[in-house]
């Protein structure tokens, strides 16, 4: 069945301020499709008593807290960041296992969250959290950073009250929900992007200086797609080395490969056809502008058997 839109605000507007009252609320957003729609809804039902937090990890794409906070602020919406870089990294040091590292991540950014909550004194977390998030971290595909109660994790432990007015909605229903509520394409069209950011597309141990190579590769991968309107499309740096020639010398160097994908909820996926002219400018810039990388790999796996993303 179709959503209604402006039903589905009205009733979300109405259980939150039900919820929250005469208090305050923070909303956890990334600058991902979800957490945008979600802060932009929670917004219209609390107004000035909403206060957004942008949790400035280190895993983000480049000038990203910059350009969330400016799109934020423009709206009239308070948005507080939190610089927690050395925070994350540390969290994360030493651990190459995919299930280890989203663990420590949402551990972090729940324990940043209910410092916060604290420190703000608001009754309410609000966070968009989607049904695919659920579904698959309740079916042991990987573990969501923003998934807690449904797992029996109490958001308690962190000191946390926990609002997800998005959480039976799937991805294109939250756009359409973005879109009704009044937001340009550019924000509720925008590609997704997962909560532990860059760390999902590290392999391996996920240090500042391997974040700043798949950074850069990431801006290049998303700027000679974007024209092809994919689905999702980044950079992955994988674990491994390959020996490459650079400068003339040989060189033992990292491995990109760029991932770009078509789907509509994010459950299942196919691989982009990127003209291989494409791929190859790809290639070509991504080794000439990052002195590290000496091979890039085009993943043609569809969802399932691998994911979106590489941890
Ligand atoms: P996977 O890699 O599981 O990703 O096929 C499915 C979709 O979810 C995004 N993703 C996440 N989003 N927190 C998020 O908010 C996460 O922990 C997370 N992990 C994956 C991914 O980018 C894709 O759109």
């Amino acid at each position: 069945m179709s959503l209604n839109t402006k039903k589905f605000i009205n009733t979300k507007i109405i259980e939150i301020r039900k919820r929250v009252g005469r208090g305050t609320a923070l909303c956890a957003t990334s600058g991902g499709v979800d957490s945008m729609v979600c802060t932009f809804l929670a917004h219209r039902a609390l107004g000035k008593n909403l206060i957004a937090l942008f949790i400035d990890d280190g895993l983000m794409r480049e000038n990203e807290a910059q350009a969330v906070a400016r799109t934020l602020r423009k709206r009239g919406i308070k948005i507080i960041v939190v610089k927690a870089a050395k925070d994350f990294f540390k969290a994360l040091e030493g651990k190459e296992d995919p299930e280890d590292m989203r663990k420590a991540f949402r551990n972090q950014f729940y324990k940043i969250l209910g410092k916060a909550v604290k420190k703000y004194r608001a009754d309410y977390l609000i966070q968009g959290t989607i049904a695919a998030d659920v579904k698959e971290t309740k079916g042991k595909i990987k573990t969501q950073h923003n998934v807690l109660a449904q797992i029996g994790v109490s958001p308690r432990k962190y000191g946390l009250s926990i609002l997800e007015p998005l959480v039976t909605l799937y991805k294109p229903d939250v756009r359409k929900v973005g879109k009704a509520l009044g937001l340009s394409n550019s924000i509720y069209g925008r590609m997704p992007f997962p909560g532990p950011g860059l760390a999902t597309r590290v392999v391996g141990e996920v240090t500042p200086q391997r974040v700043r190579i798949v950074r850069k590769a990431t801006v290049i991968v998303e700027r000679e797609l974007m024209k092809f309107r994919p689905f999702q499309a980044f950079a992955v740096l994988l674990n491994d080395r390959a020996t490459g020639v650079k400068k003339g010398k040989r060189a033992f160097g990292n491995i990109i490969v760029i991932r770009s994908v078509e789907s509509e909820n994010a459950l299942t996926a196919q691989p982009t056809r990127v003209p291989f002219k494409v791929l190859q400018k790809i290639q070509k810039r991504i080794v000439r502008e990052i002195p590290e990388v000496t091979k890039v790999l085009y993943d043609l796996t569809p969802k399932p058997p691998s994911t979106i993303e590489y941890i």
